[in-house]
């Protein structure tokens, strides 16, 4: 049986929090598309972030800053929103739910001596904030937000966070993402990865061969002590 690692690693947005919660508590008046007007909101965010890296520097802004400027992106799509749903929905995302296995699964793992993390492209505001929301401060030993590294994942500078926060490397840590982008990049990093597939969609990446591959976060306590006996 392979060494359990010491620190489980967890990507925030779609990972532990429900990333569609914001648009769906709004979704009356965000009107039929509201899913769709929300996968865009997501895409662009990422997008948007990704850009913010490769233009350097000079050009960052932070995830909450491109977070706002991708819903108005979204919003405009549909022909534009008041300012009060932009701010609704802002407020929403600060404060956005966990998943429901999330608590008790990181309950589990520091009942059994596992370290945890968030490492996320969130701003130290917005993760504070939603952490502090769901009620998981307590659960969590670590959460990493790279506004000290001022670039976004996938750059390695990020996942090195994790290394330098707990004196370990990678290879003993497990990193865990729905977002199949960051787990290959994890993986390439070197962490132990898992895929959280919560909508089944195809592999990407040739995930399937690298990194365990879960449909939600439940068997992750067993996954990470090897099936071995855990304190209840
Ligand atoms: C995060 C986003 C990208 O880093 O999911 O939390």
């Amino acid at each position: 049986m392979t060494t359990p690692p010491r620190v489980v690693v967890f990507d925030a947005y779609g990972t532990l929090f429900d990333v569609h919660a914001a648009m769906a508590g709004h979704a009356r008046k965000l009107g039929a598309g509201w899913e769709r007007a929300s996968a865009l909101w997501r895409q662009k965010q990422l997008e948007y972030s990704w850009v913010c890296s490769l233009t350097g520097p000079e050009h960052w802004r932070d995830f909450e800053a491109i977070t706002r400027d991708a819903l108005l992106t979204a919003l405009n799509w549909d022909g534009g929103a008041d300012g009060a749903l932009v701010e609704a929905l802002m407020d929403a995302y600060r404060a956005l739910p966990p998943f429901d296995e999330v608590p008790e699964m990181l309950q589990r793992l520091r009942e059994n001596d596992i370290a945890t993390a968030i490492l996320s492209n969130g701003s130290r505001a917005m993760l504070d904030a939603a952490v502090k929301s769901a009620r998981l401060g307590h659960l969590l030993n670590e959460v990493l937000s790279v506004d000290a590294v001022r670039v976004f994942k996938p750059d390695p500078r990020v996942y090195r966070m994790a290394e330098d926060a707990f004196h370990c490397h990678a290879s003993e840590m497990m990193f865990v993402s729905s977002n199949a982008w960051d787990a290959q990049a994890a993986w390439a990093y070197g962490f132990r990865t898992v895929w959280v597939n919560r909508i089944n969609q195809p592999t990407e990446f040739a995930l399937s061969s690298v990194a365990t591959v879960m449909d939600d976060l439940s068997a992750i306590p067993s996954l990470v002590l090897g099936g071995g006996p855990e304190a209840t």
